[in-house]
């Protein structure tokens, strides 16, 4: 079950332990808070009962010692803590002994763009977007390479792991997993232009059977010539015809282009444009008739397709499975 605040509900040891160090920060802070905010009051209330002068203090010793030792066991508490969580979530292999990072030693790899996010499978080859499948298994780690092909973006599933930014011409590495089965919403947490808010994604925890399974058909379906009705058929020749294939890439097809997200398994992804409407046929027609009006900005223009187009483009693209 998902908590309100889904960062307090953490789902991975990562998480965790992100998550213990905030609540004993928090009780530290609190407990101070207390003990200030209660000296106060008492001085106040004090204060105004008495008439004359509090007695005046100079100097003592207790005190200073209290003052001083207090405030130094709480920051090397604080240092020890922080520093095991930093052991804890950076042992992180950036590169082979030889310097050079092996690919093999990559399980994700993912890509920011503005404003989605281009997920790749190395070892099994698989291309998808916004969608990211793991296995729910705590003990195993999904070593994933995170970098940009624009602008700075960042990282981030609350419930799963630290957040680690997406920097053009670097990777960065980072630690993915899951200790229980769910759907864990991802954000982008570095401000990266106007629809920032909008480049979302959902990381889907599975058993192990269901992993393989998703696997097996993400591959699979890409083998399968499919049978066409007349109308997907003729959305499919539309797409070719039109400009489509210049940013989309359709495997199998001659649409190889790279600058959108990957359509060979779009019919299957849950959601269109990283988040803003679910993946329906209904809400894919209102996508084509004007992207620029459920996400301004984005880089897909409103080509003014007509009605009949989009009923040809929407038959097509729902055979995408
Ligand atoms: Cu990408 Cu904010």
């Amino acid at each position: 079950m998902n908590s309100v605040i889904p960062v307090l509900d953490p789902a991975s040891p990562q998480a965790e332990a992100i998550n213990n160090l905030f609540l004993q920060v928090l009780l530290i802070s609190a407990i101070i808070f207390a003990i200030v905010a209660g000296l106060i009051l008492i001085a106040i209330s004090r204060g105004r009962r008495k008439e004359t002068l509090p007695e005046q203090n100079f100097g003592s010793e207790k005190s200073e010692v209290f003052w001083m030792l207090g405030p130094v066991i709480i920051v090397i508490w604080l240092v020890a803590i922080s520093a095991n969580l930093v052991i804890t979530l950076n042992a992180i292999p950036q590169a082979d002994p030889d310097g050079k990072t092996d690919i093999n030693d990559i399980d994700l790899i993912v890509t920011g763009h503005q404003w989605w996010w281009e997920i790749q499978y190395p070892k099994s080859g698989i291309i998808t977007a916004n969608e990211i499948y793991i296995p729910a298994d705590k003990n195993k780690k999904f070593r994933v390479q995170v970098s940009s092909a624009d602008v700075i973006h960042c990282f981030w599933v609350p419930q799963l792991s630290r957040k680690i930014d997406a920097i053009p011409g670097r990777e960065n590495y980072i630690w993915l997993q899951a200790s229980k089965p769910g759907s864990y919403q991802g954000r982008c947490s570095e401000y990266c232009g106007a629809q920032h808010a909008w480049m979302n994604f959902k990381v889907y925890a599975v058993s192990d059977t269901e992993f393989d399974q998703w696997v097996a058909s993400e591959q699979l379906a890409t083998k399968k010539p499919k049978l066409l009705s007349p109308l997907a058929s003729a959305g499919k020749q539309f797409f070719f015809n039109a400009t489509c294939p210049q940013c989309h890439t359709i495997y199998g097809t001659p649409a190889k282009a790279t600058i959108g997200p990957d359509l060979t398994h779009f019919a299957r992804r849950k959601e269109i444009g990283a988040g803003v409407i679910d993946n329906s046929p209904e809400n894919l027609a209102l996508w084509l008739k004007d992207p620029q009006a459920l996400k301004p900005g984005c880089k897909m223009p409103d080509f003014k397709l007509s009605d009949e187009h989009i009923k040809q483009l929407v038959a097509y693209l729902e055979t995408l499975k």
